[in-house]
């Protein structure tokens, strides 16, 4: 028997750089993705080895395969990394049907799909995120009452929140709940970075950029990320669910500050054009800071502040592309 590890949300960004840290390992790495959002480029050079099984399927419906029902009853689960969502915050806002299925049923789908295999240790790990807490002015942690998300993916977070924690207390599942903050990196599908770069594509004059600019809001970088959530789901808690704020602890940077790397990275002019309006868009939390007290007593720091992240990150994809 060996164990397994199944990864939804595959070939995202997160998914794919998590999946470089255990295709080495002695595990079988079930990954599960409708490539709506995440792209096969991301992760077709993984599917050469032995103990990579790449299924195309839509996790909002009913999931009848056979073959991974097989692989999950001849082996032993191990960890469910559950990172399918819909990450497209701005077609969440314009159609609530959007988060209600990719962000909420792919959570109960997921928990269906695994409930038969569940073993003694099997870890259930889960990427929520900030918007679950709406507009708060102070420092947040993680206890923060009341949780008010002013977005429906920030709902939907929320409520797959709630539902992991009933699966697991009744079914004596260890579950993770990582909040993330807003995330950068290698293989972006979203974001203020990859609208940035699409539009220079399209346009070398004018940056088109939502809201007004002042906009402040903390970021990390997707490796620092996933080596916090590793960290974290090898140490032991005594409670079933156990709730994370992860990411870097600095106030953030602000839309403008992005803006301005950009133009000091680049070889051409650009002129940014901003919009006479605080928000970039509906559900658009413009301003947070997490408390990182709790991950910073166990022992994890990050090390990139927010800026230091969002120049590497620019820098990086303005190398590939010009
Ligand atoms: N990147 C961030 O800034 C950020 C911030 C907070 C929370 N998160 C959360 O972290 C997780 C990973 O984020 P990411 O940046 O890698 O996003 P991503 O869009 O790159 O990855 C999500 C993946 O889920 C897949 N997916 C969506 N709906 C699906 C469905 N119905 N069935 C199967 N697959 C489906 C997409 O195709 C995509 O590959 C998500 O849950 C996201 O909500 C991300």
């Amino acid at each position: 028997m060996k164990k397994i590890i199944i990864i939804t949300g595959v070939a995202g960004m997160v998914g794919s750089n998590l999946i470089e840290k255990y295709i080495n390992k002695n595990v079988i790495i079930v990954g599960i993705d409708n490539l709506k959002l995440g792209k096969f480029k991301f992760i077709k050079h993984f599917l050469n080895k032995k103990n990579f099984f790449f299924y195309r399927i839509d996790l909002s419906k009913k999931i009848k395969n056979t073959r991974i029902s097989k692989i999950l009853k001849t082996n032993y689960l191990s960890e469910v990394w559950h990172l399918a969502a819909n990450s497209d915050i701005q077609q969440g806002a314009n159609n609530n049907k959007v988060d209600t299925k990719d962000t909420y049923m792919t959570t109960i789908r997921t928990l269906s799909l695994i409930k038969n295999y569940l073993k003694k240790d099997t870890k259930f790990i889960f990427s929520s995120s900030s918007a679950i807490y709406g507009n708060i002015r102070k420092s947040i942690v993680e206890n923060h009452k009341p949780k008010k998300p002013v977005s429906n993916y920030g709902i939907m977070k929320l409520k797959s929140e709630k539902y992991i924690e009933n699966f697991s207390k009744k079914k004596s599942l260890k579950a993770y709940i990582f909040r993330f903050p807003n995330v950068v990196g290698k293989n972006l599908t979203h974001g203020i970075i990859f609208d940035f770069i699409n539009k220079i594509k399209r346009n070398q004059n004018i940056l088109n950029v939502l809201g007004n600019g002042n906009q402040q809001k903390p970021y990390s970088d997707v490796s620092e990320i996933i080596r916090c959530m590793i960290y974290i789901k090898n140490l032991s808690f005594k409670n079933y669910v156990n709730y994370f704020n992860i990411g870097t602890r600095d106030k953030g940077i602000k839309v403008k500050e992005i803006v301005n790397i950009f133009i000091k990275n680049l070889n051409f002019k650009i002129t940014p054009v901003y919009q006479n309006k605080k928000k970039g868009w509906k559900g658009d939390v413009i301003n947070y800071k997490y408390s990182t007290k709790k991950i910073n007593r166990l022992g994890f720091n990050f090390k990139l502040n927010s800026k230091e992240v969002i120049e590497k990150t620019v820098k990086n994809y303005l190398k590939k592309v010009y």
